[in-house]
């Protein structure tokens, strides 16, 4: 096969053989194909779109360049849950405990944060000794044990995705349903879950900014995951505005044991939609047969208690100091607390949760690049969500600072990040559509 022929064919618009895909993908890996060739043939893909067939072999070629996580030996339906990325967004610390209280087998593999959209190794690393980098065995041991267990992508996972992502950030080829679906799913089934829930956002803090191309994003991945034996399903929710009120590692970690402890309002959005996200993983695994049996039993998981219990365990079992879990506002002390005031009287009509999650990295909660080292007390806690009466003067968010190195930048991207209006604004669903 002819490198040049193949980027040429995708160029005008036709379709590519399995074999050609892979032979692409695994050039790729090896040095064969160079970084040029991968790119242009990237573009085109974001140009001419792909068919389902030539994503699925994708997916695959993908998945197949490095190690395949074999979790079979463990008992049970292994649910996984993803999110697309978002801000503000503590779903998984959540929502795995829950669904491990309730029976079921939490078995994942997180990511890091990359610029505005926080990761959940990050938040976990917050807490004094967790090491998220662990052996299969002994993940495999907290699994089974625990029900539930959450570390970093072990062992050599799809190199291709890794190789694939540096390029597309450099090359604008980000924005392509094909290319994001099979990123995603290449992932997510090469680290073994037999079944997956997908949190697809939408809205200006998301990758997606319509629910129309969400849904087309969300009806991809399912579709994948579906034709490889994978029960899978998708959430598309709301990403306008941050989820939860804590942007920052260790202060998301806290709301997350804040919730767990039930000291957050059941009606609460964040609260709200890992009962969604949580349904769908216990309907997935087999453990309950309709939403409404879901919520019972997740509700009463987080009202006994059993949903913290089994996070705190993990959270030891993961080398971390849980006496953090039983005081959190240990995980959350900065040297300066600063109030962001309201310039008008009103209501809190927008919140720009890209711009919120940009200013948290700035006070050091995030990484502009790889390497960037993240301070975990530090970050940005909301005291009015959208739709909100505040008044001039009136702290809107307050912000936990240990360094004054990017602070002027962040203290004004957070006051331009929300708006203020005379009229309280119409409502945004929280959860716009469920596909599988
Ligand atoms: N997240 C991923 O893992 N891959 C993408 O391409 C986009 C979001
Ligand atoms: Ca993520």
């Amino acid at each position: 096969m002819i490198v040049t022929e193949l980027i040429e064919m995708k160029r005008d618009g036709m379709e590519a053989s399995a074999e050609q895909i892979r032979f692409m993908v695994n050039g790729f890996v090896s040095g064969e194909v160079s970084d040029a060739q991968m790119a242009a043939w990237m573009m085109a893909i974001c140009i001419r779109g792909m068919t389902p067939r030539e994503t699925g072999e994708l997916t695959l070629a993908m998945m197949h360049s490095g190690d395949v996580v074999d979790l079979s030996d463990l008992p049970g339906v292994k649910v996984d849950k993803h999110s697309t990325g978002g801000v503000g967004d503590t779903t998984t610390l959540v929502a795995a405990p829950l669904v491990a209280a309730c029976g079921g087998t939490v078995a994942k593999m997180s990511g890091r944060g990359l610029a505005h959209s926080g990761g959940t190794l990050d938040k976990l690393e917050s807490v004094p000794g967790v090491c998220v980098e662990q052996p299969l065995d002994r993940f495999k041991r907290i699994v089974r044990d625990l029900g539930v267990c959450v570390i970093g992508q072990s062992g050599d996972l799809v190199p291709a995705d890794k190789k694939m992502y540096a390029l597309r950030d450099v090359t604008g080829t980000v924005q392509s349903i094909p290319l994001i679906a099979s990123s995603i799913m290449s992932k997510k089934l090469a680290s073994g879950a037999d079944a997956i829930v997908l949190d697809v956002k939408t809205g200006g803090g998301a990758f997606m900014k319509t629910v129309e191309d969400s849904a087309a994003l969300a009806r991809e991945m399912v579709r994948i995951g579906d034709s490889l034996g994978r029960r899978t399903a998708a959430v598309i929710t709301d990403m306008n505005r941050p989820l939860g009120m804590a942007i920052g590692n260790g202060l998301e970690m806290k709301e997350a044991v804040d919730v767990l402890s039930g000291r957050v309002p059941e009606s609460d959005p964040l609260v709200r939609v890992c009962l969604t996200l949580g349904g769908h993983m216990l309907r997935l695994s087999g453990l309950a047969k309709t939403r409404e049996e879901a919520e019972r039993k997740l509700l009463h998981a987080l009202r006994t208690g059993e949903g913290l219990r089994r996070f705190r365990a993990m959270l030891g079992r993961l080398g971390g100091d849980v006496s953090y879990v039983d005081e959190p506002e240990r995980l959350v002390r900065a040297a300066e607390l600063v109030p962001v005031a309201s310039r008008a009287s009103g209501f809190v009509s927008a919140i720009d949760a890209k711009k919120l999650g940009v200013a948290a990295a700035l006070l050091g909660a995030g990484r502009f690049k790889k390497d960037d080292v993240i301070d975990p007390a530090v970050g940005i806690l909301m005291k009015k969500r959208y739709g909100d009466r505040v008044e001039a003067g009136e702290p809107f968010a307050v912000l936990y600072v240990n360094s004054r190195e990017r602070f002027a930048e962040a203290y004004e991207m957070i006051s331009s990040a929300v708006t203020v209006s005379q009229e309280p604004p119409k409502e945004i669903p929280l959860v716009y559509e469920v596909i599988e």
